[in-house]
Order: C-alpha cells, then sequence, then structure tokens
C-alpha cells in the first residue's frame, strides 16, 4: 500500500514525497458515549490510510485519492473549501491548524488506505489523523498527538458536518500496539489496557453496507443527549454531560423530555456503566462477562439509541445463535460492522454459517476481518 501510493504520488507529483500511515479503529465497548463525556474502549488497527505529502513552494494544495480515483485543488483560506468530498478532510485540518495559530504552506498529497469506508472502523479519522501527523511533522509545527487528534475532530464538526466525539481520532493518533485505550473522553485521561484474550479473537462481520443520513442521525442522537442535560441541570447544576447524570436523575425528568429523548439519554448512562463493568470484567479475564455486556450494548443501540439496522441486527441474532460470546455493532452505526468476541474453536463454523445465512438473507456477501491491534499514526 505504501508502495502503490508512493508510486502514484511519483506519477502526479514527481520525487520525493514522504509516506505516513494511520489507522482504523476498533472499539471493544462504550459506544455513543464519546460526546457525553463517557468512557470508551477503542484501539487502533492493521487496516490504515496512508499519505504521500510533499510541501510545493505555493499557497496551493494538489490532492489526489487513489482508491477514488479523484484529484482536487484548492487554497487554504476560509473561502476556498474544496468541493470534492476527501478533499474537504484534508483542507479542514489545515485549516483546523491554521486557526490555531500555524503557518501550513502548499503542499501536494496522494491518499490511499485499506480502512473500509463506511464499515464503522473510522476511514475519515484515519483521513484526518494521517494527514495532521504528515503536516505536523513536514512543518514541525509542534503539535501532540492529542492535539493533533483534537485538530481532526474538529475537522470534522466544521468541515464535515459530524458533531463527533473524540475516540476514533484519538485511537488513530494514539494506538498502541496490542493494547486498548480506556479513555475518559471528559479529561481525555487514558489508561493502555493489554488485550491478549487467551482462546478468544475478536472477528468484524462487514454488512456492506452504509444507510443514508447516518451524519444527521448521528447529530440528532448528540442533541437529544443534550436536551436531556439541560433540563436534568435545572436541578442538577453540576451536570455538564450525561456522564455527569445518572438513572435517578434521569427519572426525576421523565415528564419534561421527550419518551425518545428518553430512552436515548437512558442507554448512554447505562452504557457508560457497561463500559466500566467491562474493564473490571478484563481485569479478571471473565470473558463471558465481557461477551454479555457486549450484547447488551447491542440491544440497547437497537432498541433504545436506535442505530441498528435490520442487517446488523440480523448478524448478531446469527452470531447468538452460534453461542458466540459476545457481538455488537460497533462505531456510529446504520451499518457497517458487527464486532465478536469468539472462541477460538467456534471462528471458522460461525464466520461459514452467518456469512451464507446473510447472503442468502440480504444477497450481500459480508466481509471478515480478523482484528490486530496496532500502533497509532507514524511515519513510514
Ligand atoms: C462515530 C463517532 C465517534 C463515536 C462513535 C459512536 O464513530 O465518530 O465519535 O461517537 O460513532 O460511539
Amino acid at each position: 500500500m505504501k508502495e502503490k501510493t508512493q508510486q502514484v504520488f511519483k506519477e502526479k507529483f514527481g520525487d520525493g514525497g514522504v509516506a505516513y500511515a494511520s489507522p482504523g479503529r476498533i472499539n471493544l465497548i462504550g459506544e455513543h458515549t464519546d460526546y457525553n463525556g463517557g468512557f470508551v474502549l477503542p484501539g487502533a488497527i492493521d487496516k490504515a490510510i496512508y499519505a504521500v505529502v510533499k510541501p510545493n513552494g505555493t499557497n496551493k494544495v494538489r490532492a489526489f485519492a487513489v482508491d477514488l480515483n479523484e484529484a482536487s485543488e484548492f487554497g487554504l483560506e476560509e473561502k476556498d473549501k474544496p468541493k470534492e468530498g476527501f478533499a474537504k478532510y484534508i483542507f479542514g485540518v489545515a485549516r483546523e491548524m491554521l486557526k490555531r495559530g500555524k503557518t501550513v504552506p502548499g503542499f501536494d498529497v496522494v491518499i490511499a488506505g485499506d480502512v473500509p469506508l463506511g464499515a464503522g472502523m473510522s476511514s475519515s479519522a484515519a483521513l484526518e489523523s494521517a494527514v495532521g501527523f504528515a503536516l505536523n511533522d513536514q512543518y514541525q509545527l509542534g503539535f501532540t498527538r492529542q492535539e493533533l487528534a483534537t485538530i481532526g475532530q474538529a475537522t470534522e464538526h466544521n468541515y464535515v458536518g459530524v458533531k463527533c466525539g473524540i475516540m476514533d481520532q484519538f485511537a488513530s493518533c494514539m494506538g498502541k500496539e496490542g493494547s486498548l485505550i480506556r479513555l475518559d473522553c471528559r479529561s481525555l485521561e487514558h489508561q493502555y489496557v493489554p488485550f491478549d484474550p487467551k482462546g478468544y479473537q475478536l472477528v468484524l462481520l462487514n454488512t456492506c453496507v452504509t444507510h443514508e443520513l447516518a451524519s444527521s442521525a448521528y447529530n440528532k442522537r448528540r442533541e437529544s443527549c443534550e436536551r436531556v442535560v439541560e433540563v436534568i441541570a435545572k436541578k442538577h447544576p453540576e451536570v455538564k454531560l450525561l456522564r455527569d447524570a445518572n438513572l435517578d436523575w434521569l427519572k426525576e425528568v421523565k415528564t419534561q423530555v421527550s419518551a425518545e429523548d428518553y430512552m436515548r439519554a437512558e442507554f448512554v448512562i447505562e452504557e457508560i456503566q457497561r463500559l466500566l463493568d467491562t474493564c473490571e470484567a478484563l481485569k479478571k479475564g471473565d470473558y463471558e462477562t465481557v461477551g454479555k455486556k457486549m450484547y447488551e450494548t447491542h440491544a440497547g443501540l437497537s432498541k433504545k439509541y436506535e442505530v441498528s439496522c435490520p442487517e446488523l441486527d440480523f448478524l448478531n441474532d446469527q452470531a447468538k445463535a452460534a453461542g458466540v460470546t459476545g457481538s455488537r455493532v460497533m462505531g456510529g452505526g446504520f451499518g457497517g460492522c458487527t464486532i465478536n468476541l469468539v472462541k477460538d474453536g467456534k471462528v471458522a463454523d460461525f464466520v461459514k454459517t452467518a456469512s451464507t445465512a446473510y447472503e442468502k438473507k440480504f444477497g450481500i456477501k459480508p466481509k471478515v476481518y480478523d482484528v490486530v491491534i496496532k500502533d497509532g499514526a507514524h511515519k513510514l
């Protein structure tokens, strides 16, 4: 992948491009908790977005996306926002760096990658982090990895229109081989949790569907949470985010919020607790409990947060029927992957049965990925 990206750079822009990569991520548990100040448990994976970059001595960016076979050229003033989807991420990252007082001259960049798009593995965060890491290195801007994650998140907010949390960019920038990151999304305090579940494997099954409007539905979920916080805070002013609330305080406002908002907030508060319980279980090597929590998360995401879809629910049911230890939709939802914690001896059968049944029902062959947890953004 690195060679291919460098080759394309050479063809388009000549010699001297420097290659960087930043990975996608998985998340064991803790979904839709990040923008509520809760906890998440992601890890960077062995699939990445590659960026080959070289300053070009102008004030313009020339960008090419190999996988889309698409080019874009743009300046770096606010008015110059490109129309090509992939280029908005590059523009956004550079703009956010400029807004933080740095100088970012023009550059040439070629992008490629093997993080599947729309699979819930955060290809967009990987792109932001790869470009951020590359520019930071090329122009010696002095941002920390954590700041680069924040720059990626701000890019989503201000140039893509998704009001995402910090999980994906944090995992992509801060990932560590063999470890999950237990991240407190309110303080950004984090611990690396070595993850090597003896006797089990993590398997991703990609539904290969992405339902439309995922980003606007995502923003709506966030708004629901914010509305509930506003009401709870009237009585409990210390509540700034759902992380600060509890189920009793939520119950107090049941008649003052819509049934839908209530359900959303209930899921989030329960999910934050589920993550803490899962971390305890992990410490003891109790993977049966970890798996049980994953199923609970799926049920919550499907019934209360309503970010699942028939394809994901079907794969979750398949996992249950096959006696898989844990299974749930991963990431923002509305398509993408289920993440499955499977006993070694059951992997082959489960993958075969679930794939065959899924293809029969939906006419699409799901993609299967083993999870390998790797380091975050790096120069190649
Ligand atoms: C997307 C967002 C993340 C997070 C997840 C859901 O991946 O980018 O910030 O909210 O959805 O947990």
